[in-house]
């Protein structure tokens, strides 16, 4: 088990789509594992495996960054199946370190994926719950929040991005508290 770099944008990996799960072997256990441990260092609430470099469509969602086991959830190859409403609020996301910015996504969500034991499960979410469920898929989509931020918006974040890159202020990888690189 080993606490992982999480990649950063405009790494290819975080815009290449994900491959569906077909086996529950020891090395997708061994991805999970990592996932969550990665998530919990930063701390974060959702990691998505292309994060850390892994293309298998596989997240991990913690909306008590660790403090209730009972709030963590694995998912295997998750697609939102229903959307509803609309809501507008302050996103992050650990593969762009110290940005944040209002970003719409729906109200209310139902999510379809497989659990560890290939079994298939249903989340119905709402709430900030929602907006984490969505940003994962995203992810394992190949689709990063600075997509879903108004065009004016992107043109900002974009631009400060290549000015940090220019001055290398800004970092091809974070590594958590605990990682072995
Ligand atoms: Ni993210």
């Amino acid at each position: 088990m080993a606490i992982r770099p999480i990649l950063v944008y405009p790494n290819d990996v975080l815009t290449s789509p994900t491959l569906p799960v077909t086996q529950v072997d020891e090395s997708l256990r061994q991805l999970v594992q990592d996932m969550i441990e990665t998530m919990h260092a930063e701390p974060g609430v959702g990691l998505a495996a292309n994060q850390i470099g892994d293309s298998r469509r596989v997240a991990v969602v913690d909306l008590s960054a660790g403090e209730d086991p009972e709030k963590l959830k694995v998912f295997l190859n998750p697609r939102i199946v229903f959307e509803k409403g609309k809501q507008s609020g302050e996103e992050g996301c650990l593969s762009f370190p110290d940005i944040s910015e209002i970003i719409t996504r729906p109200s209310l969500v139902r999510l379809e994926a497989l659990d560890l034991d290939l079994n298939a499960i249903e989340e119905e979410a709402e709430g900030f719950y929602a907006r984490a469920l969505c940003h994962e898929v995203d992810h394992l989509d190949g689709i990063v929040f600075l997509k879903r931020m108004s065009p004016l918006k992107r043109g900002l974040v974009q631009r400060r991005i290549q000015r940090m890159l220019r001055q290398e202020e800004w970092p091809e990888a974070v590594l958590p508290e605990g990682c072995e690189e």
